[in-house]
């Protein structure tokens, strides 16, 4: 059987990016992977997951901007490339109070350049992107959460807007162009590797230091907190299972389980040993006050289920923080 193309892994040097193409090229996959490292946060976190790829065989890496079109396209078209995990992105919802314009290149110019280079790539497959639980808005959730037929049409960030446009961008080319496309609204993903702009990961660094932490909310927010491996799970699941041809199929992928802020604080606290100082803030603009996720039709599709509990993934984070940053 002649080997299948590699597959395209946007946002590589990222936390879900990286994770992802560990498991592809884990299965004999071969993987080019493509990000441009930017300064969002520590780029010294990227060099170093990038860093994991070293002496992996079937890995390939390109330093470029998703939103250079012509890049992409050269890319897809050179290596025969039919399917894409598409997960880099301009992500935050308080970074886009200031800095506006890097949404509008990493999320819609390049989500564009991106269903751009698909669109050309002879007998292409299907196309895997990252959506975000925050097109739901700030709305009440109950049941059995989130389910992917609500309106989602109330963002209340740009960062949200900005991937409720990719999820439309990428319907209107499902049926102009017909390529098979999988938008997955991913709910709040933590764990090793994990991004030091998320609340879990900054609580750690405070507490350990011995610093107070700044409680948003009141303490009242709720997430659903999804571990990384779960999450890879279910990307890899969706992939391999691509819609019909004119299809661009939405899917939420998340825990499923909603925990408080102040159990998720808690958890953490047990999970390093330390107590934390709390100093209460009110809700900050942008922020959401509960979600998660209804996954029954990921699980449908995939089987999906998620595997690891908060407390095992907070142990398992505070173990990899310990031995990357030489922690106490
Ligand atoms: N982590 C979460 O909880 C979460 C939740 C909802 C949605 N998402 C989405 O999942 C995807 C992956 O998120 P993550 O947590 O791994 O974030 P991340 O910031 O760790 O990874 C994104 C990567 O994309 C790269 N990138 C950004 N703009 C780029 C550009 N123009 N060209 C090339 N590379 C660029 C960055 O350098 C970064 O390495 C994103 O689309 C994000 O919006 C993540």
């Amino acid at each position: 059987m002649a080997a299948r193309a590699p597959i395209l892994v946007t946002g590589a040097a990222g936390f879900i990016g990286h994770a992802t193409a560990h498991r592809l090229l884990a299965r004999g996959e071969r993987v080019i992977g493509v990000d441009s490292v930017n300064d969002y946060y520590d780029p010294a976190l990227k060099e170093a997951r990038l860093a994991t790829f070293d002496g992996v065989d079937g890995f390939d890496f390109h330093r470029a901007d998703i939103a250079d079109a012509e890049t992409m396209a050269r890319l897809v078209a050179d290596n025969g490339i039919t399917r894409v995990v598409h997960l880099a992105a301009q992500a935050g919802v308080r970074y886009s109070i200031e800095n506006p314009f890097a949404y509008e290149r990493s999320n819609l110019a390049g989500h564009l350049s991106i269903m751009e280079a698909c669109r050309h790539a002879p007998g292409f497959e299907h196309l895997v992107y990252a959506s975000s639980s925050s097109v739901y808005g700030d709305k009440p959730v109950g049941g059995a959460g989130f389910t992917e037929d609500e309106p989602a049409a109330s963002p209340v960030s740009l960062y949200a807007a900005t991937k409720r446009a990719c999820e439309l961008m990428s319907q209107a080319y499902a049926a102009l162009y017909g390529f098979p496309q999988t938008g997955l609204r991913f709910f709040t993903v933590y764990g090793p590797w994990g991004r030091p702009d998320m609340a879990y990961f900054g609580f750690t660094q405070k507490i350990l230091r011995g610093d107070p932490i700044e409680v948003f909310g009141e303490g009242k927010m709720a997430r659903d907190f999804t571990y990384i491996d779960d999450i890879v799970d279910g990307i890899v699941g969706a992939l391999d299972h691509p819609p019909a041809r004119g299809q661009n199929r939405v899917l939420n992928i998340g825990d499923s389980h909603p925990v408080g802020l102040m159990e998720m604080i808690e958890t953490l606290e047990t999970a390093l040993g330390r107590k934390a100082e709390k100093i209460m803030r009110p809700m900050q603009p942008g922020d959401v006050t509960a979600t998660y996720a209804d996954v029954s039709k990921l699980a449908a599709l995939t089987g999906y289920q998620p595997r690891v509990m908060l407390a095992e993934g907070l142990t398992r984070f505070a173990a990899w923080y310990r031995d990357f940053y030489r922690a106490a």
